[in-house]
């Protein structure tokens, strides 16, 4: 094996999948795009790695709220030019034409063009990380999509991973996996 630059050992570590992450501020929407997600539980509780660069931070920590939106593989332009513009000053709805629907639980719009939302709610803050801590209060999916719809993986260099064959271990699985799943 050659070494490879540590620069790089991040993008071995591939986090799936990209996701959208909608937040309202005063009567404004706004949305961003996010890689650096983690899973933290079967529960519903996962981190993303974000901080005060951004716009859509200050509505995230102040409203403690957001929809976690993953769009398909089909949306990587748009996905991309979400995330390469800011709120501040761009309508990233009108720019992108971005549907929205209203949310259950959270004030932030759900993303009715995604294969699936999560609506949370911030439940802690590791800042020495950049790291927010979210809990899932509801969650959508579009069934006629959930099986087909191919998510995107982002490597973290431009390039993207589509998902692509689909593996069944279930049974092999079954005792590290809650009851149901
Ligand atoms: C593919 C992609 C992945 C991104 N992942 C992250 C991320 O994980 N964390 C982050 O803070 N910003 C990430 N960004 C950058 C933000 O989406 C970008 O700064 C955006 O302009 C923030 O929008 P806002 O200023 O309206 O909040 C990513 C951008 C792209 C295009």
């Amino acid at each position: 094996m050659d070494p490879l630059p540590l620069s790089r050992a991040f993008t071995l570590i591939e986090p799936g999948p990209v996701v959208l992450v909608t937040t309202r501020e005063g009567e404004r929407d706004n949305v961003m795009t996010i890689s650096w997600t983690m899973v933290l539980d079967f529960a519903g509780r996962f981190a993303l790695t974000t901080g005060p660069w951004n716009h859509s931070f200050a509505a995230l920590v102040a409203r403690r709220e957001c929809v976690v939106a993953i769009p398909s593989a089909e949306m990587i332009d748009t996905v991309i030019g979400i995330g390469t513009c800011s709120g501040a000053s761009v309508d990233k709805f009108e720019t992108f034409g971005l549907r929205r629907a209203p949310a259950s639980r959270v004030a932030a719009p759900l993303l009715p063009d995604c294969l699936a939302n999560i609506e949370c709610r911030l439940i802690d803050r590791v800042e020495a990380y950049d790291m927010l801590i979210l809990e899932s209060l509801a969650a959508w999916h579009d069934p006629a999509r959930a099986a087909s719809g191919r998510m995107l993986h982002a490597v973290g260099d431009g390039t993207f991973i589509v998902d692509g064959e689909r593996l069944d271990r279930r049974v092999a699985m079954r005792s590290k996996l809650p009851e149901g799943l």
